[in-house]
């Protein structure tokens, strides 16, 4: 199914996060210490989206928080921004248990959110970090090593899509996995400066 920004029944970005933190659409809020709603600008130009949260978010609130996250800081930073000039959330906002991968069940019960949140702050640079942020944001079955670093249209207003490893992966991996995550940062960096004008929403 394709994957359309849409606030959906949310009036605003504060009911969407209240209805987030009280959510109880699937299991996963049986188990999870608090839910990872989203960390950064509401109006960022650029976004990013991972799989779930894993221990350190669950525990902290907050998305990225744990090795990975340090990685993902550092690339941001390497570009010139910072974690609190982009936006970054998940697929699924509550933390499966034992960090397994999250069940497609759970991925269409948080799908609004996701959705809501990108309509509300409407990035021009989307980036997917991973398979699952991928697979739903381009409804593609394709896996990421063939799709990273690659620009794909998103969205109806002239937003670009940009697939990159997620930076677990690129710690499990290393060396050739960095030096390829580096290249993708550039690439966003390359379309977030060619789309500095934002046209206003019509
Ligand atoms: N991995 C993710 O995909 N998201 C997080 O928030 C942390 C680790």
């Amino acid at each position: 199914m394709a994957f359309v920004p849409a606030a959906g029944p949310f009036a605003s970005f504060d009911t969407l996060r209240a209805e987030a933190l009280g959510c109880t659409r699937c299991a996963l809020s049986a188990t999870r210490s608090q839910v990872v709603f989203g960390v950064g600008d509401e109006q960022a130009r650029l976004m990013f989206v991972g799989e779930a949260p894993g221990e350190q978010e669950d525990s902290r609130g907050e998305p990225f928080v744990g090795r990975a996250g340090t990685l993902l800081t550092r690339c941001i930073e390497e570009i010139g921004l910072s974690r609190k000039e982009v936006y970054i959330a998940n697929v699924v906002k509550c933390r499966p248990p034992n960090n397994r991968d999250p069940l497609p069940a759970e991925i269409e019960a948080c799908r609004p959110f996701l959705a809501a949140q990108v309509a509300f702050i409407r990035p021009v640079v989307v980036v997917t970090l991973g398979n699952f942020a991928t697979k739903l944001l381009l409804a593609t079955k394709e896996g990421i090593t063939r799709l990273r670093g690659r620009e794909v249209p998103f969205g109806d207003d002239g937003a670009v899509l940009i697939p990159m490893l997620h930076p677990a992966a690129v710690l499990r991996n290393g060396g050739k996995a960095l030096a390829e995550t580096r290249a993708d940062f550039v690439v966003a960096k390359r379309a977030l400066d060619r789309q500095a004008y934002r046209p206003a929403a019509s």
